[in-house]
C-alpha cells in the first residue's frame, strides 16, 4: 500500500497514540511501527500496555508507554512533561482512546453522558492542547478517531453520538487554526470494527459476536497510516470506513 517515498513520512517520527493498549489503536501502533514511526502508547492499564510495547519494541527499541488515566488533567500535564523530556518534538497525534455507553435519552443516567464528554470529547481536547506547541514546530499531524455515530445518531446512541460529534467539531475548528502551520487534522469515522469495545456493544444489543465478520482494527489502522503519509501538498480531513459485510436486524 505504501510506497517508499510515502514510508518516509513516518521514518524516526514520534507519533503519540491514546488508547494503545486495545482494538484500533494498539492496531495502529503496530502499523505506524510497521512504517519505522516511534509510537508513545498511552493507557490506563500498564500490564496491558507492556505486552504491545513489547511487540513493538521488536523493531522500535526508542518507542515508550506511559500509564495515564486520560480524564485526569494532572496526569495528562505528567504525561506532556514526560514526552518532552523523553522525545523533545511530538511530531504526530493519534487519538483512539474512547468510551461507549447504550441508552435511551428517557433512562439513560446524565452521569454516563458526563462521562463519556470526559473521555471522548474533552481528554483529546487538552492532550491537543498540550502537545500543539510541538506539533507546530514540527508541522506534524493529528488524527481523530471519530465514529460513523459521530455523523449521524441512531436511537439509544444519543450520549455517544453527541460525544463524537463535539469531536468532530473540534477536529474541524483545529484544522481551520493550525492548517496556517502546516499541521494536518484528520477525523476518521469507522463502522463496527471488532474489539472489546465492538464485543461489549453485541452484548448489549444481544447479538452474537463473530469478529471475522467485522472490519478489522488492522484494517482502519492501515488507513490512518495511509492519509498520514500523503504527500505534504494534500490534506485529507475526513474518512468514513465501515465493514464490507453489513449486520442485519
Ligand atoms: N470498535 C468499534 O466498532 C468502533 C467504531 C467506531 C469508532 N470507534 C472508536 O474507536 C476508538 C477505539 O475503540 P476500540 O474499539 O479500539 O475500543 P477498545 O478496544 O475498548 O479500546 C479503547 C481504548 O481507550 C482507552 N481508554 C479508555 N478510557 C481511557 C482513559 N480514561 N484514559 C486512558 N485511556 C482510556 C483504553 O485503554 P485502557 O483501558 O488501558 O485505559 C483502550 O486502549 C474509540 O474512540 C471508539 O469510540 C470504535
Amino acid at each position: 500500500m505504501h510506497n517508499q517515498g510515502d514510508a518516509q513520512m513516518l521514518m524516526g517520527k514520534a507519533v503519540v497514540i491514546s488508547g494503545a493498549s486495545s482494538g484500533i489503536g494498539r492496531a495502529v501502533a503496530l502499523e505506524i511501527t510497521k512504517q519505522g514511526g516511534i509510537p508513545c502508547l498511552i493507557g490506563r492499564r500498564i500490564e496491558v500496555l507492556k505486552d504491545v510495547l513489547l511487540e513493538v519494541h521488536k523493531s522500535m527499541p526508542d518507542a515508550q508507554c506511559y500509564e495515564v488515566d486520560l480524564t485526569d488533567d494532572k496526569e495528562l500535564d505528567n504525561l506532556s512533561k514526560q514526552l518532552q523530556k523523553n522525545f523533545g518534538e511530538i511530531d504526530m497525534l493519534i487519538h483512539c482512546a474512547g468510551v461507549f455507553a447504550m441508552g435511551t435519552v428517557e433512562a439513560e443516567p446524565v452521569e454516563r453522558l458526563d462521562w463519556q464528554y470526559q473521555t471522548n470529547v474533552r481528554a483529546p481536547y487538552l492532550l491537543t492542547q498540550y502537545l500543539l506547541p510541538s506539533l507546530r514546530r514540527q508541522q506534524g499531524q493529528i488524527v481523530f478517531v471519530n465514529s460513523t455515530a459521530g455523523l449521524a445518531a441512531k436511537a439509544g446512541l444519543s450520549q455517544y453520538a453527541a460525544s463524537k460529534a463535539a469531536l468532530k467539531s473540534i477536529a474541524d475548528a483545529l484544522r481551520e487554526e493550525v492548517n496556517q502551520y502546516g499541521i494536518r487534522v484528520l477525523s476518521v469515522y469507522p463502522g463496527r470494527t471488532a474489539s472489546p469495545m465492538q464485543e461489549a456493544i453485541h452484548e448489549m444489543e444481544n447479538r452474537s459476536y463473530d469478529s471475522a465478520r467485522l472490519m478489522q482494527p488492522s484494517d482502519v489502522a492501515e488507513v490512518i497510516v495511509h492519509a498520514l503519509c500523503m504527500p505534504r501538498t494534500a490534506e485529507v480531513t475526513d474518512i468514513t470506513v465501515r465493514p464490507m459485510a453489513k449486520l442485519h436486524g
